[in-house]
């Protein structure tokens, strides 16, 4: 990588950032296509979120990523939200238009597009149990209502987190398909398993070998669906999966085409997804797998 006067600035701000692949995905991308572009971390703290968001004017750069914990508060500091990242509640993706700050969201679509792309599940529908009420469940709950999803339901730990969510896509949603909350854990989820299509966990629940989802598995009707939106390793909840012969996602795919979408919005050019993904598998020291 070359870096000169005429050198574009992207970046991510989070915190903490150590763990994040997208420096090695979109840095790997401007290289194959040649493009004057470099993609940075910044470790910002919420305290500190309102003056880095200023900077990327001041610095004249091109935008950013944004992840936790700033998806949502980020919104108060933008000049102007993309519609369907305002109906989400979250920005993930920032981009400088002459000094105008506007806030999009990928992971709705980059969601969607691993799904039907790698995962070959049209969710248009399904009945769906979404384990979670963070950023990554309020994109992905939204992007499935829209697709037609025929019910949701929505499986959170913290009950005001979960309900929250539900009542926000209620005002949203109407009527677009019945949603409702249950809490992590009651007996009542359980007999709720066996009527779905589509299982998503979108918590961070399997970020570490620790993690246990106390789903069992044993209870979904044969051809349920399993996504798990961990990205870093083959979770247990899929290990589990695989074990019983459902049919089941990981999270990669839509790491990648999150970011290949953040991506075309900052260059206006194809990003070369095959590049991402072989330097995600390289960065996660994965042999080729089905993501
Ligand atoms: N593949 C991708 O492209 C992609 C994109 C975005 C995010 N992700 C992954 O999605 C996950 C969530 O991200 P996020 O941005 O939504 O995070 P977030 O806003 O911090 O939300 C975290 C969610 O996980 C739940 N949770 C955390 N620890 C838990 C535990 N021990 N037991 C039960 N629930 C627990 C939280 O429940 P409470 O409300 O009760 O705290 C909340 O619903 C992370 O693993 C992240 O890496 C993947």
């Amino acid at each position: 990588m070359k870096i000169d006067g005429k050198t574009k600035i992207v970046g991510i701000f989070g915190y903490p950032l150590a763990h994040s692949l997208s420096p090695h995905l979109h840095n790997a991308a401007f290289d194959e296509l040649a493009l004057d572009f470099v993609y940075l971390p910044f470790w910002v703290q919420s305290k500190n979120l309102e003056v880095a968001v200023r900077a990327i004017r001041s610095l004249n750069m091109v935008g950013v990523n944004v992840t936790i914990p700033h998806k949502e508060r980020i919104m108060a500091y933008l000049d102007e939200v993309a519609p369907d990242a305002r109906m989400m509640g979250a920005v993930n993706t920032v981009l400088n238009r002459k000094g105008k700050l506007i806030g999009y969201n990928t992971d709705g679509q980059g969601f969607i597009d691993s799904l039907e792309g790698e995962g070959e599940l049209n969710p248009n529908g399904k009945r769906v149990m979404l384990l979670g009420a963070g950023g990554a469940a309020r994109a992905i709950s939204s992007v499935l209502i829209q697709e037609g999803i025929a019910s949701l339901t929505i499986v959170n730990r913290t009950q005001r987190r979960g309900e929250e969510l539900v009542h926000h896509l209620k005002r949203i949603f109407k009527n677009r398909c019945p949603i409702d909350f249950l809490e992590f854990g009651k007996r009542n989820l359980e007999a709720r398993l066996r009527e779905i299509n589509l299982f998503v966990n979108a918590t961070s629940v399997g970020l570490n070998p620790e993690g246990d989802l106390l789903i069992n598995l044993d209870l979904f009707s044969p051809g349920t669906f399993i996504h798990d939106i961990v990205y870093n390793r083959k979770t247990e909840l899929l290990e589990a999966a695989e074990q019983r012969g459902l049919p089941c996602l990981g999270g990669l795919g839509m790491l990648i085409r999150q970011a290949a979408l953040s991506f075309e919005i900052w260059t206006h050019r194809k990003a070369p997804i095959q590049k991402m993904r072989d330097t995600a598998e390289k960065e996660l020291g994965m042999k080729k797998r089905r993501t």
